[in-house]
Order: C-alpha cells, then sequence, then structure tokens
C-alpha cells in the first residue's frame, strides 16, 4: 500500500508537475458552465490540488474534498471544506453536488463499481463528473498499473472504451479527451 497519510509533504511540493497544462485547461472547461455558487466535491482529493486549479478558473464555486488520508487533506487550501472518507461510503447526503471531480484518484479506489454509484448518488440529476487518469492502453499506463499493484494498491485502471462502457452504465453521457498516455472524461449524469 502507498502511505498516502504520510506523503502529504511530498504531494504538496510535486503533486502539480503531474498534471499537464492541456489536462488543466480541461478541467478549465468542465469548470467553465457551472453555474457561480456551484458545490463540487474532490473525490481522492489528496492535499486538494484540483481545487487549486479550480480555484484559478472558477473561485465563484465551492470546492469540497474527501479522502481517507487526512495527512494529505492537511495541506489543502483554506477555501478548501475537507472531509474525511473513502470514495464508496461518501459522507455527503443524497443530490448535494454539482459537480465531482477525481485526479489520479478512480485507480485507487478498491471498489470502483461502489465508487461511482455513490458518486451518482451524491450528484443532482444533470451534474458533472471530472476525471483524470492513466489510459490502460499505453506502454506508461500499463507499466504504472504493474507498479502499483506491485506496492499493493488497487491498480484499476481502464482502457479509454472501457472507462466509457463502465460510466455510461452509471447513466453518464461521457466526452473523453486523450493527453498522451493519460486521459479526462467530461461526463454528465442523468438520474
Ligand atoms: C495519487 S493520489 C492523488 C491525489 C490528488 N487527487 C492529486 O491529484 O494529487 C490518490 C489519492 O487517493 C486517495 N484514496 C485512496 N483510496 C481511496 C478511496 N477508497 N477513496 C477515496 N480516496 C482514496 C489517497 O489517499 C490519495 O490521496
Amino acid at each position: 500500500m502507498i502511505p498516502f497519510n504520510y506523503l502529504g509533504m511530498v504531494f504538496h511540493t510535486f503533486g502539480s508537475f503531474v498534471y499537464p497544462r492541456s489536462v488543466r485547461a480541461a478541467q478549465c472547461a468542465f469548470l467553465k458552465v457551472l453555474p457561480s455558487q456551484s458545490k463540487v466535491l474532490d473525490i481522492g482529493a489528496g492535499t486538494g490540488v484540483l481545487c487549486q486549479f479550480g480555484y484559478v478558473c472558477r473561485d465563484d464555486i465551492s470546492y469540497v474534498a474527501v479522502d481517507p488520508a487526512e495527512g494529505m487533506m492537511k495541506y489543502a487550501n483554506e477555501y478548501v471544506e475537507t472531509h474525511k472518507g473513502v470514495a464508496e461510503a461518501l459522507p455527503f447526503e443524497d443530490d448535494s453536488f454539482d459537480a465531482a471531480m477525481m485526479g489520479e484518484a478512480l485507480h485507487h479506489f478498491k471498489d470502483v463499481d461502489e465508487a461511482l454509484k455513490e458518486t451518482v448518488r451524491i450528484l443532482k440529476n444533470g451534474a458533472k463528473l471530472f476525471i483524470y487518469d492513466f489510459d490502460l492502453n499505453t506502454f506508461m499506463g500499463k507499466s504504472i498499473c504493474r507498479g502499483e499493484k506491485l506496492l499493493g494498491e488497487a491498480g484499476n485502471f481502464f482502457t479509454l472504451s472501457d472507462i466509457q462502457e463502465k460510466l455510461e452504465s452509471y447513466g453518464f453521457s461521457v466526452m473523453i479527451t486523450k493527453h498522451g498516455w493519460r486521459y479526462t472524461v467530461d461526463a454528465t449524469v442523468q438520474k
């Protein structure tokens, strides 16, 4: 297992470097269409780097972070509301968010289906989901997957067609953008 609880300083210092400019632009475009005062949940937020990037393009929406590792979340900015918890049992009411984000986090969730069920539960009808992760159909994606599994992580990486099919099965309409060996998803849920 990767000891995320003790890696807060490392992610705080280097975490933003793994987000290419094109991914940040995709996240900005995702957030741009949300109404003012929208509530956005960062799932597997770590140090809240996605909230930090998000705040640069939208400082008029609320950012909430959830992660099991408090040692990561203690580095989140003051405008981020933090909650300890896992994606498979989100500590929030039904229909309470306008959007959710998962940055390099989906592949760490032990039970992706439970996590997606929970994500749909806390999202309002018509709400949006942003995902940034690594494409299993690439050399880098496969290598990271093997490496993480050796470290005892879930290693739940997807090919682009598999993540599309999985999300569609939960009611999302899905738009995927490739960024070399990485991808982003901009999806909207109908419940
Ligand atoms: C590689 S870090 C990414 C953190 C952050 N999103 C970023 O982009 O820097 C993966 C995060 O997923 C969290 N995590 C692991 N298992 C989780 C689960 N079941 N539910 C929610 N978060 C989880 C870890 O604690 C860690 O903070």
